[in-house]
């Protein structure tokens, strides 16, 4: 079982380390099967790793012609323009800034009919299954322990699947909305199950607002409570904090970076 905790002095210093180490593994890949896949995720913590891999593409460490993008979740419904969608954050942050192929794209669209809904995060599940697995899977965390949407309650044997939004999420997501009736109370989200079939997976927290959460999810008992604890299940996570956001962690049992 490998379970890295790497602490480093700011969110910057972290996503730094974490696109070189993405570099890697993403050549790594390449080089064995002649591509990479790999699921993003969007929010507030991977804004700067997205700015760190669009520079190390200007300077030509990178290239991404080989790597298949699936997302992480998806607010629904929302339409592909609306600039909250996750859908425009990928675009915004690091398609339109790097040499992604256009085939290789699978985002969640947050704008599928709810009678094709099914079908559709089936169609997601066969897809990355067809491609041999996720290679890569990077998670942020919410406040309350949701990894994606899968909301505290969600089962370790999830798949991709429409979800209600939590009142705890709903908060924090209406406030980049103009009202709360605007504000999306559904989502799609990839399932509990297929994050943990990927082959390698980083979560990325920054800061004091996540330090309670990240103790729960990394010592206390694996709980459907904390979904984020699931990850524990998995024979390879590497946690990529920050000082702040390790601050609770027991810290005899840490690895200390940069
Ligand atoms: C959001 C998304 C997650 C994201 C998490 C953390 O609601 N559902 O995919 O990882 O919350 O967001 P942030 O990085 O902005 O704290």
């Amino acid at each position: 079982m490998m379970h890295k905790i790497n602490i480093y002095e700011d969110s910057i210093q972290g996503s730094k380390s974490l696109a070189n180490l993405l570099v890697e593994e993403i050549n790594f890949n390449i080089n064995k099967k002649g591509y990479c896949t790999i699921n993003l995720p969007t929010g507030n913590s991977p804004i700067n790793l997205y700015k760190e891999l669009s520079d190390l593409y200007d300077q030509k460490i990178i290239n991404f012609k080989k790597v298949v993008l699936f997302n992480l979740d998806e607010l629904y419904p929302i339409t592909k323009k609306n600039k909250e969608s996750y859908y425009y954050y990928l675009h915004h942050h690091l398609l339109e800034k790097t040499d992604f192929d256009k085939k290789n794209i699978y985002l969640l669209d947050g704008n599928v009919k709810e009678e094709k809904l099914d079908s559709f995060c089936n169609a997601y599940e066969k897809r990355i299954e067809n491609l041999g697995g996720i290679d890569i899977q990077i998670l942020g965390i919410g406040r309350n322990g949701h990894i994606g949407f899968n909301e505290p309650g969600s089962e370790i044997n999830s798949i991709t699947r429409k979800v209600k939004i939590s009142n705890h999420s709903f908060k924090i997501i209406s406030k980049t909305f103009n009202s709360s009736e605007e504000t999306p109370r559904e989502a799609i989200t990839i399932g509990i199950k297929t994050i943990l079939a990927a082959s390698k997976i980083f979560l990325i927290a920054w800061g004091e607002k996540k330090s309670s959460i990240i103790k729960k999810a990394i010592e206390q008992k694996v709980n459907s409570n904390c979904p984020a604890s699931y990850l524990r299940k998995h024979q390879n996570v590497e946690y990529i904090l920050d000082v702040k956001s390790s601050s609770k962690l027991n810290l005899n049992r840490i690895r200390k970076k940069s």
